[in-house]
């Protein structure tokens, strides 16, 4: 199966950032997030056991935490647009790298994907987003996007 650790978004962020979206796709095209598929990746995990990945989630004592959501940018080599805080947290970083994250991790949140550069971005709004909790979830691919299922939540202390 799939899987990844992630964080969702309050509902109101959720929103904000889907009408953010909207306005950001007029400069740049691509494809957005649907609001309620918004979220943070901790740590992907790729064709990987399910009980192994809720064992591992089981096991972490970590305090929560949260981000700004202070900057947004176009990758080029995989054509995404994303919101993300101006420097990953060291307490989110923790959380990725206990979570079995082996890349360098970059706190971001796609929004559009398939989009072209863009002669600039707006500034995405200025929200906290809070990690009081992360969730395990399976990803199967569909002709509308990936279907994502929460396969389990885990309190952060
Ligand atoms: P992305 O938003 O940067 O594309 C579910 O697919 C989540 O896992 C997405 O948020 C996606 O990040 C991330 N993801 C998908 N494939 C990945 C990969 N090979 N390495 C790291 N993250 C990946």
């Amino acid at each position: 199966m799939r899987l990844f650790f992630a964080s969702w978004p309050p509902a109101a962020v959720a929103e904000a950032l889907s009408r953010w979206a909207e306005g950001a796709r007029q400069a740049c095209g691509g494809r957005a997030t649907p609001r309620e598929r918004i979220h943070l990746t901790l740590a992907f995990l790729g064709e990987a056991d399910v009980h192994a990945a809720k064992r591992l989630a089981q096991a972490i004592r970590l305090p929560r935490c949260g981000f700004l959501l202070e900057q947004s940018r176009y990758w080029a080599h995989n054509r995404i647009v994303w919101v993300g805080p101006a420097e990953t947290p060291p307490a989110l970083a923790a959380l990725a790298a206990a979570l079995g994250e082996r890349d360098r991790f970059a706190a971001h949140v796609t929004l559009l994907r398939k989009a072209r550069k863009p002669r600039a971005l707006p500034a995405p709004p200025a929200l906290d987003w809070p990690v009081g909790e992360f969730t395990l979830v399976s990803s199967v691919p569909g002709p509308q996007g990936p279907a994502y299922e929460v396969l389990g939540r885990y309190a952060l202390l």
